[in-house]
């Protein structure tokens, strides 16, 4: 039992919890880092400050085994490999911010018996980029393909297992490969490069094929089809798949926004320019504001409309609320005058500051009494379940509502008599 790779995290965001819980999960002691001494207390103490399903469990579950520290060099003395899980925001220009990739080697040093496996999402070419400069450390691309809201799930049922490396450090990437065998997925092993394009490429089509679906979605619109439909009868192609084929407000969150932008953005460094990356992107963003037209084309004017948002979170089960669709509709319906209400059962309190000029508010019924329209922007399954044709209706001023998810039972709806705006239906 104690026989197994000790392991370094450094880096204890959602991702380097993440990687900790599970590997201490699996077996390992693991010794993780994080230079926010809050964080650490209150991971030491079994908190977590993000909403994960099931994290909070495992990390009290292998307390023992979870070492929460601020001190790099204890994490140094206790494991050889070094999953680095620092945050690589988008610059000004779009390029992604290796600055804190770049103090975690600064701080290790020339060390040569230890290695930087890199989980956080880098451009290709910073593997090779960090091992020219420090020849001495070991270097493995091992990129992450978490979800958010499922992210335990899928580090213990991974798809695949991609372990990048290069010439001398081709011993460590076995010692990572080896980590992930219990788990018995396919491994690909590669070269860095590719590893980093890999995970890049991912993101990127991922976020194509939902840029895609909405543009079928708007086209059904003018056209008659459902795109549920659409979805369903594709999806069953094998090589199409019926996963991200859900039409609705566009994609958000930290990684796909960042990773295609980041992609464009290395591409053109390069010479290329990746057309097909930049119209993702644009309809993207024209999709979170497709619901003012669709609200606007029942309301009119929406100065001095009420209107309830039901979700800010990007997606449902998680807190985040970075690169929400709920934000984007927030200032939209501000600058059109209409006074907001939002709800969301978990990222309400992270969004306060960040939702122009709406009120948050503690709890569903809350947001929509005596609204002039309702837009369902995140599937958290709990708003199904609202007495919609009961006490919701009886509370709207107007019976509208836009379910930005195809989320809602549309049938139901309209029998009860709310005029029902969906995405590409
Ligand atoms: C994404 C990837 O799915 C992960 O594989 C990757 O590891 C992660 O980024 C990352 O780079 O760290 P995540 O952003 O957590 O994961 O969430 P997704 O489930 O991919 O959803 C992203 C956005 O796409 C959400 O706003 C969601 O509502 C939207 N989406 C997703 C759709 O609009 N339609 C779909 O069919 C699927």
């Amino acid at each position: 039992m104690t026989e197994r790779e000790p392991i370094g995290v450094i880096g204890v965001g959602w991702v380097g919890a993440v990687t900790a819980a599970c590997f201490a999960e699996l077996g390992h002691e693991v010794w993780a880092r994080d230079i926010v001494p809050e964080k650490i207390e209150s991971l030491s103490r079994g908190e977590l400050p993000i909403h994960e399903p099931g994290l909070s469990e495992l990390i009290t579950g292998n307390a023992e085994r979870l070492h929460f520290t601020t001190d790099m060099q204890e994490v140094v003395d206790h494991a050889q490999l070094l999953f680095v899980c620092v945050d690589t925001p988008p610059t000004y220009s779009g390029d992604a911010d290796l600055s804190r990739v770049e103090a975690v080697i600064a701080e290790l040093g020339d060390s040569d018996e230890h290695a930087l496996v890199m989980k956080s999402t880098v451009p290709v070419g910073t593997g090779r980029s960090i091992q020219r400069r420090r020849e001495g450390i070991g270097y493995v691309s091992n990129p992450e393909f978490l979800k958010e809201g499922s992210a335990v799930a899928d580090f213990m049922n991974p798809d695949r297992v991609v372990v990048g490396a290069n010439g001398g450090s081709e011993q460590y990437a076995d010692r990572v490969e080896a980590l992930y065998t219990p788990l018995g997925a396919e491994v690909v092993r590669t070269d860095v490069a590719s590893a980093e394009m890999i995970k890049l490429a991912s993101n990127a089509f991922l976020a194509t094929k939902i840029s895609f679906i909405n543009e079928i979605a708007n086209v059904s619109e003018e056209l008659g089809a459902d795109v549920r439909e659409v979805s369903r009868g594709m999806g069953l192609d094998d090589r199409i798949g019926p996963k991200f084929l859900q039409a609705g407000v566009g994609f958000g969150g930290s990684c796909f926004p960042k990773d295609v932008q980041a992609l464009k953005q290395l591409a053109g460094n390069s010479g290329y320019h990746f057309q097909l990356l930049t119209a993702v992107v644009e309809v993207n963003e024209l999709q979170k504001r497709r619901t003012i037209g669709k609200l606007q084309k029942h309301l009119g004017s929406l100065a001095g409309k009420e209107v309830a948002l039901l979700g800010v979170a990007f997606k449902p089960d998680t807190d985040d609320v970075r690169e929400a669709t709920s934000l984007v509709l927030a200032g939209r319906l501000a600058g059109e005058g209409a006074h907001v209400r939002a709800f969301d059962p978990v990222a309400g309190a992270k969004a306060e500051d960040m939702l122009a000029g709406a009120r948050i508010v503690e709890s569903a019924l809350d947001a929509i009494d005596g609204a002039d329209a309702v837009v369902l922007v995140t599937e958290w399954p709990e708003f199904r379940e609202l007495d919609w044709t009961g006490e919701v209706k009886r509370r709207m001023r107007v019976p509208l509502v836009v379910d930005g998810r195809n989320f809602l039972d549309r049938e139901q709806l309209v029998e009860a008599g709310f005029t029902y705006e969906g995405i590409g239906r």
